[in-house]
């Protein structure tokens, strides 16, 4: 019999990040050996039908068509929000206040001061939280974290990130409802800064440190589009794309850019680091990778490696495959449920708590506003 104790997930949201969470949760323990079991309780989704259907097909035990009383049941341990933006702070500050454990994906919030209210009441609840920054969670990337904290860079110089897309240069695409949340303000908060930067600044902050100031500029392209849910033609609130710099706390210094209007390219994440001895680079594209330089590597065989990490010493790997064989993106959100449920077991906080997350809240609200004021605005204390 199992000695496992039972973890009762209450999801709300069936889109992509409702699946890669599902999945996570239904894998979790199969690779991982934890004192903790995610159980598919409920899935919770405002169509009756369609959540009946999504809750077949990963196999939850019931559903709800009103999140409210999802996070009212007795027989739920941890909410996990899966749903736009916009809906985040109301649900969280629910969930927090019915002492439940609380997964949200990212963004935190709409902005920084809505993001510090919920760190304020999920602290005070004292309840379990994270927020799913899942690429700290890609092995070559934790392998990155790694030897930055092993020192091996040494003293750190620039700091480089780009998320590329291509998916809204159509003017005929409209905003807003089903699927192109993202093109509404009201439902995002932001447009590439919130959905896209907020990732690479998640990142940069875990393996890099805390950033002083931002300078930015940020473009809206299509000023207008049809509204999915008025049938008007709405102003476009969103930052298509957006390009700033940046100085960390350390002395380094940084760019970073995204855009949804980078013709070819669909999820080009990419980081490059430099440092004193050496440097790494990153690349979504190639997510099983890291290319790593050492100045320090005898002159004649010096050169740029590109680590293939998948060996069982690698950061999560043991848990996989043999060496040579490697895993993909959805491995990223078993990682975290992984860490989740250990950090529960040991009551120690997998990162990146809502706290941490509101220090990229933060962040993007200084680009943003710098985008407006075109002058470099300070990053407020988030710690
Ligand atoms: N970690 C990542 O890499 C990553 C990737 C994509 C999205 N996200 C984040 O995940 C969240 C969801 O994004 P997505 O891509 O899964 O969106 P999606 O559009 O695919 O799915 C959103 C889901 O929320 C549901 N929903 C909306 N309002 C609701 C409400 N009031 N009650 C119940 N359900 C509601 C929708 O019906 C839909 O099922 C967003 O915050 C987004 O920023 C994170």
């Amino acid at each position: 019999m199992s000695t496992k104790k039972n973890l009762n997930i209450g999801l709300i949201g069936y889109g992509f990040m409702g699946r890669a969470h599902s999945n996570a949760y239904r894998k979790v323990g199969n690779f991982f050996d934890l004192k903790y079991q995610p159980v598919l309780k409920a899935a919770c989704a405002r169509n009756e039908q369609n959540a009946k259907a999504f809750a077949d097909n990963w196999g939850y035990e019931s559903v709800e068509t009103d999140w409210r009383k999802l996070v009212e049941r007795d027989d739920i341990d941890a909410i996990d929000i899966c749903t736009p933006n916009n809906t985040h702070a109301e649900i969280a500050l629910a969930a927090g206040a019915a002492g439940k454990m609380i997964l949200c994906e990212k963004p935190l919030s709409m902005n920084g001061p809505e993001g510090l209210k919920m760190v304020k009441a999920i602290e005070k609840a004292g309840v379990p939280n994270m927020v799913w920054y899942n690429y700290r969670r890609v092995p070559a990337v934790t392998l990155a974290k790694k030897l930055i904290d092993e020192g091996r860079l040494g003293k750190i110089f620039h700091y480089r990130a780009k998320f590329l897309q291509d998916w809204t240069i159509s003017e005929d695409l409209p905003q807003g409802g089903q699927g192109l949340w993202r093109l509404d303000v009201k439902a995002a908060g932001s447009g590439v800064t919130g959905d896209l930067l907020a990732h690479c600044i998640d990142t940069a902050i875990w393996l890099n440190g805390g950033m002083d100031k931002v300078s930015a500029m940020t473009e809206t392209f299509i000023k207008e589009r049809k509204h999915n849910l008025t049938g008007k033609v709405e102003k476009v609130g969103i930052d298509d794309a957006c390009a700033f710099m940046a100085r960390f706390k350390n002395g380094s210094l940084a760019t970073f850019e995204s855009t949804r209007y980078a013709r070819g390219h669909k999820a080009l994440y990419t980081l490059e680091i430099n440092g004193e001895h050496a440097s790494i680079a990153w690349d979504l594209h190639d997510l099983h990778r890291l290319q790593y330089f050492d100045h320090r590597d005898q002159g004649i065989v010096r050169g740029w490696r590109s680590i293939h990490v998948t060996d069982s010493d690698h950061p999560y790997m043991g848990n996989w495959w043999v060496p040579g064989l490697q895993i993909g993106y959805e491995h990223s959100f078993v990682h975290q449920v992984a860490d989740f449920l250990e950090g529960i077991a040991k009551k120690k906080p997998a990162s990146p708590t809502f706290r941490d997350a509101l220090e990229t809240q933060y962040i993007c609200d200084a680009v943003l506003k710098s985008g407006k004021t075109g002058r470099w605005e300070k990053v407020a204390n988030a710690k």
